[in-house]
């Protein structure tokens, strides 16, 4: 599942001791393993090798170069859903027939560049974003693709805050309005409307959701098809679960023995010979075992209540235990004698809230103290892309490992980083 384990005692990230690369770049930082990545990529690749799908990694999930890179290099392209991420993703080598844009607030000029750069397709969620798309398009005299994002209505089971397919929220289009603009597609003369695609949300655990939504889509393509109307890119999104603590999620091998038979008969069954594109965007099933946030103990304060193991990594470092209360697995870097007592602690950052947390009730040994380093799984997603400078804390480094080298692929913030741009002001 990745590529972090002890060895003697001692956590590696593929052959490098977690503790050598602390004691070179300070704590905390996030350590990433390029072999996990690669072959969580691989993964999903080889599941679906019969339909040679576009796999286009969702960047919100991890948007460092290096992770980028690492990517591309692979073959996958990116889905984005900024100007920003479309700027990284450039930067990173993406070739722009690879990328693919989402979200629901996309402005003109993130809309006119992600034209001039010359990007696969726009996931589009409303009506005047359509138009808008359009106009900028017929203004430079192009025309774009354009895959209309459904909202097929479906409940993925999830976290609330990530459920995306479901009516009342946000995203996408409903099945009846976006037949009507496929049917009126000809007002729209600079967009080749000729996608579709469905995100339902994230973590989800079961094959279940994903099959409802893709029948529903399916017969919604062969309605379409009566209208002679040809749908050329299927793009199933996200979503797919990491493994962060007890779940079973579905492995890529099964969720592909659900999609690839519903799809058999289609063009998307296999692109070189039928000449229709499967997309996925996998975020956390590739980052987020590729990752962990390491941090050093700063304190072991024993109350009558609990114990409190006070680290140098916090909230604003690793924001998903406070915002969604997820779980991550925390480990002693230096395994403790087998035999040493463990005690029940909460882990916590230096943060000053009481929702800054990066576990509660955990058991770790007892003969933990300050200076001792843990490592915190599963961060490789949605970790360093939500962190931020709160209570102005410089955001860590990033560091990624290969065999028996790593490489620091994004400096630790300095405090001049954090008034970069501010001044005092002048009246
Ligand atoms: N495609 C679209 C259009 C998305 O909105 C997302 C995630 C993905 C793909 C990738 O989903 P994944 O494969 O990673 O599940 N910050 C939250 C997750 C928010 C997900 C937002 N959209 C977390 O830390 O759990």
């Amino acid at each position: 599942m990745h590529d972090f384990y002890y060895k003697k005692g001692e956590l590696y990230c593929e052959q490098v001791p977690v503790a050598e690369i602390a004691e070179q770049v300070g704590t905390p930082f996030y350590l990433y393993s390029r072999k996990t990545i690669t072959e969580h990529y691989a993964k999903l690749a080889k599941a679906f090798r019969s339909a040679n799908p576009l796999i286009c990694f969702s960047m919100k999930s991890n948007s460092n170069l290096a992770f980028l890179a690492t990517l591309i290099r692979e073959g996958a392209g990116l889905d984005i859903v900024s100007g920003g991420e479309l700027y990284r993703a450039l930067n990173a080598g993406c070739p722009p027939e690879k990328i693919v844009y989402a979200g629901v607030g996309k402005t003109k000029a993130e809309i006119a560049q992600a034209i001039d750069a010359g990007i696969l397709l726009f996931n589009v969620e409303s009506i005047p974003e359509l138009e808008t798309i359009d106009a900028i398009a017929r203004s430079k005299r192009k025309v774009v693709n354009v895959s209309l994002r459904i909202n097929p209505d479906i409940d993925p089971k999830t976290h609330r805050h990530i459920t995306t397919g479901k009516k009342g929220t946000k995203f996408g289009i409903d099945f009846q309005t976006a037949f009507e603009i496929y049917l009126e597609r000809g007002d729209l003369p600079n967009l080749n409307i000729a996608g579709i695609h469905v995100h339902i949300g994230s973590q989800i655990t079961s094959g279940e959701p994903f099959v409802k939504a893709l029948k529903k889509v399916l017969d919604f393509i062969k309605a379409l098809e009566k209208e002679k109307i040809r749908i050329q890119y299927l793009n199933l999104g996200g979503g797919l679960a990491a493994v962060y603590h007890e779940e079973k999620p579905q492995r890529a091998d099964q969720y592909a023995a659900k999609i690839l038979p519903l799809i058999r008969k289609t063009r998307f069954a296999d692109r070189k010979r039928r000449q229709g594109m499967l997309i996925f965007e996998p975020g956390r099933f590739i980052a987020a075992n590729s990752g962990i946030f390491v941090t050093s103990v700063l304190y072991v304060k024993k109350t009558r209540e609990k114990n409190f193991i006070i680290v140098d990594g916090g909230m604003n470092d690793l924001i998903r235990p406070a915002l969604y209360d997820a779980y991550h697995e925390i480990v002693p870097v230096r395994e403790h004698e087998k035999t040493s007592t463990v005690m029940l602690s909460d882990v916590v950052g230096p943060i000053c809230e009481s929702g800054d947390f990066l576990g509660t009730g955990r058991k770790l040994p007892s003969g933990l103290n300050s200076g001792d380093l843990l490592a915190v799984f599963g961060a490789g997603a949605y970790g360093f892309t939500m962190a931020s400078q709160y209570n102005s804390r410089p955001r860590p480094p990033e560091v990624m490992a290969s065999g028996r080298y790593f490489e620091v692929v994004r400096t630790r913030e300095t405090y001049r980083d954090l008034i970069r741009g501010e001044r005092p002001p002048i009246f």
